[in-house]
């Protein structure tokens, strides 16, 4: 919930500039009502809407344990991708029984937390891996509930970065004849293993739900072969994430229910002719929960303008906050939050500090007038930016802070210099 009042942005209730005063900038600012509401109309459009489906939340997008808790309480499950992300899900008391552990090279030490911990599935991405995991969990004793990652052979309309559904994946088991059906009939006898299902996740920042149907496609025909070679039932598919968001005026978001609704009339029907049970259905969105709800707050330095060429605004972050632009080359929409109701009407370059010239963070974007001190906030930057911060030039990471009506609450704190050394050794031969 962001809206302009007077010459003053405010998330939920309070002025972006007085969240920049109290916590300082660069900050992620999140608000808890439009990250709610994102989670409730998943809610009310899917989980209500059908029986046997649930959704996840695909922690990569954004995590910390203050979101793990809202996650928690709207009723979804947590996707997880590693031992860290695992651990910060049980750090915030998150039921392991909702987890569900992605990654496409688990090592021992990460299977076997998964295994101690008692997560509710693990997405097995590759044979090695299921071999792995049924000698682990045979010698404790237990028994794993798995899905398979296919790799269905779809490729996604979006940037080759974020594309994981074409043949040519590092993710996934390919469908090969030979690749996929032993690894299936070792999942069905092995009692160390309960095999559940598949999962396919296509690609990220989608706009049309076609790929979504071609992969539904492609694994229902492997349920059926599944049934067929083996009378075996299977009893979930989870289609993944990728719902796109709204970052520049021209993105074309659609809602949730567009991906669900089609998946869902797709999976029904193929199920019907095929004469199968329909499969408990799980999505995983990440961007499309959080990406809208959060803004970052930067203060603007040092203004350059190169005749005839452009006026470059640094701000006081960049790439080390949100490495989108340099990576995907994303774009985003930003204005000056105390003068947000001022015209547009002067064209400049946001970069960032670092000593990079990639660190662009918007180029020619149209502002308003821009001053040193100013706080320029930048839009829908809640999925991938926390989540990919680093310490390039040494700059602390900034802090996140929860808005919550006329309420904030720093999530995460501003990392300090002394956060920054805090891991380094000097030997005793270099001391001073
Ligand atoms: N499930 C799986 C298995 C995934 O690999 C992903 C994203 C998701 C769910 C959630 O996808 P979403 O709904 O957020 O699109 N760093 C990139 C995005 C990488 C996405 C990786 N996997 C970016 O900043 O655009």
């Amino acid at each position: 919930m962001f809206e302009i009042k007077g010459h003053d942005l405010y998330v939920e209730q309070i002025k972006a500039v007085d969240l920049a005063a109290q916590y300082g900038t660069p900050l992620y600012v999140l608000s808890e009502s439009s990250l709610r509401s994102n989670l409730s109309d998943i809610k009310a459009n899917f989980m209500d809407k059908y029986e046997q489906v649930q959704a996840a939340y695909a922690s990569k997008a954004l995590l910390t344990s203050a979101v793990v808790r809202i996650v928690e309480q709207e009723g979804f499950h947590l996707d997880v991708v590693s031992g860290g992300e695992l651990y910060t899900a049980r750090h915030a008391s998150f039921p392991m029984a909702k987890i569900i552990f992605h990654g496409n090279n688990k090592s021992d030490e990460e299977l076997q937390m998964a295994l101690d911990y008692g997560v509710g599935r693990i997405v097995v991405d590759n044979v090695g891996e299921l071999h792995r995991l049924a000698a682990m969990a045979e010698k404790a004793g237990k028994t794993a509930k798995i899905l398979f990652r296919i790799t269905p052979g779809i490729k996604a309309g979006t940037h080759h970065y974020i594309a994981t559904g074409q043949k040519d994946s590092k993710f996934g088991i390919a469908l090969d004849e030979s690749i996929i059906f032993p690894a299936i009939e070792f999942a069905i006898q092995s009692k160390a293993i309960d095999f559940l299902g598949f999962h396919f996740h296509i690609g990220s920042q989608l706009f049309t739900n076609d790929t979504h149907i071609a992969a539904t496609k492609v694994a229902v025909s492997l349920i059926k072969a599944v049934k067929d070679r083996y009378q075996y039932e299977i009893r979930e598919l989870n289609t993944g994430g990728g719902y796109g968001i709204k970052y520049v005026e021209g993105d074309t978001p659609k809602p949730a229910a567009y991906f669900t609704d089609a998946i869902m009339e797709s999976l029904e029907s193929l199920c019907k002719s095929e004469g199968l049970l329909r499969p408990t259905v799980f999505i995983e969105p990440g961007r499309s929960i959080v990406g809208e709800a959060g803004i970052t707050l930067y203060k603007a330095g040092a203004i350059k303008t190169i005749p005839n060429i452009r006026t470059y605004v640094a701000v006081d972050g960049g790439m080390t906050d949100n490495i989108r632009p340099a990576l995907y080359q994303a774009k985003y929409e930003a204005i000056v939050a105390n003068r947000a109701d001022a015209p547009s009407d002067e064209t400049v370059t946001l970069c960032g500090k670092c000593c990079e010239s990639g660190d662009i963070l918007i180029e020619h974007i149209p502002m308003q007038h821009i001053e040193a001190g100013d706080i320029i906030a930048v839009f829908s930057t809640g999925a991938y930016t926390y989540a990919m911060a680093s310490h390039y030039n040494k700059h602390p990471n900034p802090a996140v802070v929860l808005v919550s009506g006329d309420q904030s609450y720093e999530i995460v704190k501003r990392e300090t210099y002394e956060d920054l050394v805090s891991k380094d050794v000097i030997p005793a031969h270099l001391k001073a």
